[in-house]
């Protein structure tokens, strides 16, 4: 086991809770779904789940069986966060407070959202402009809940280090208990490469853990970001290509070919099981994009998929997965760098 290993694999405390590893799923709307959830955890090594970002608005009436997003596993819940989005700060705490009563490890604040139609309505990143309320948010739900609450946020508009650091000692002081960090400001998009110094900065500058995150893909990418001395690291996009990713930095797993078929089968299977057929094949084209980034000639196994009408045509292609060639990187253009 090597030192990064070692330490990845050290438990951290948060509250009264402890993560087995320091590494843990980012959310992505449409990507985090128990499908992908489910086969992360099959193969083991993340230390915290995340769901989509749910609608603080929506929750409290949100019906776990029918509804697309806020669906989970009884069984998962021990290790799951869920990450609501919303500006109003009893909205917020009615959808806390239902997240706890679920049994859910922890709630997660949107502070990061950059997509228009949640910045203009003042949620997500717009946040960051509004520290006062971004506040009043997190200490009115650390007074309610016991368990962990998290801010998910990147850079403010004003990039220096004094502001960043304010924000991050904001967080801390209002009462979260876990930072994660995406170093990219709105609106910058993936074009830009994330600008990890202000990971070190956000980390020197509170005694909660931050969770770094942005455009790690591969180990020497994992090591490099923890060179910023955050507590653990943030996976996105590279845990929608591979959802064995946590085992292999974490635990030495090596993926064969008949591991990418199987990760696929296994997706198809469990959209099948989860979602009705519309969403399940919708879902499927999403996840695909990621998916084929690991292959040379990805772009023409994607195309093939996309040709597919429907989930059973999609099933009789994959095997043409077993006749491509695993890339030792993905194919970043495929991630959507
Ligand atoms: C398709 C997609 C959806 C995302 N949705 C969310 C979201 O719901 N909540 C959130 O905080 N971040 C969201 N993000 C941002 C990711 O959590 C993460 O910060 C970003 O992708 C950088 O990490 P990566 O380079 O490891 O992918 C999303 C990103 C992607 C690609």
């Amino acid at each position: 086991m090597d030192t990064v290993q070692k330490f990845l694999t050290t438990p951290l405390k948060i509250g009264d809770k402890v993560l087995p590893t320091r590494l843990i799923l980012a959310p992505m709307v449409g990507l985090t779904h128990l499908a992908l959830r489910k086969l992360i955890q099959e193969y083991g090594g993340c230390g915290l789940l995340f769901t989509e970002m749910c609608s603080a608005r929506a929750i409290p009436s949100e019906n776990p069986r029918n509804s697309p997003y806020f669906k989970f596993l009884p069984e998962e819940l021990p290790f799951l966060t869920c990450q609501i989005v919303g500006n109003n700060p009893q909205e917020m705490l009615a959808a806390a407070k239902r997240i706890e009563e679920l049994g859910f490890f922890g709630v997660d604040l949107n502070f990061g959202c950059s997509v228009a139609n949640i910045y203009k309505k003042q949620s997500g990143a717009y946040l960051l402009e509004e520290p006062l309320l971004a506040s009043k948010i997190i200490s009115l739900l650390k007074k309610h809940l016991t368990i962990p609450l998290s801010v998910k946020f990147r850079l403010p508009q004003e990039t220096s280090t004094a502001k960043v650091k304010e924000l991050a000692q904001s967080f801390e002081q209002s009462g979260a208990d876990f930072l994660i960090f995406h170093p990219r400001k709105f609106p910058d998009r993936r074009n830009r490469p994330p600008r990890w110094e202000y990971i070190e900065v956000v980390q020197a500058s509170v005694s909660i853990p931050v969770f770094g995150n942005g455009n790690v893909f591969n180990p020497k990418d994992l090591k490099n970001i923890l060179k910023t001395g955050c507590a653990g690291v943030a996976l996105g996009r590279i845990a929608a290509a591979r959802p064995f990713i946590f085992a292999e930095l974490c635990h030495n797993f090596t993926p064969t070919k008949k591991t990418y078929l199987e990760v696929a089968q296994k997706m198809l299977t469990y959209l099948q099981n989860f979602f009705e057929p519309v969403r399940a094949l919708r879902l499927f084209y999403k996840w695909a994009t990621y998916f084929c980034a690991n292959f040379d000639f990805g772009l023409s196994l994607y195309s093939q998929l996309k040709k597919a009408n429907s989930l059973e045509e999609i099933e009789k292609i994959l095997p043409h997965i077993l006749t491509l060639n695993p890339l030792t990187s993905p194919n970043l253009l495929l991630l959507g760098n």
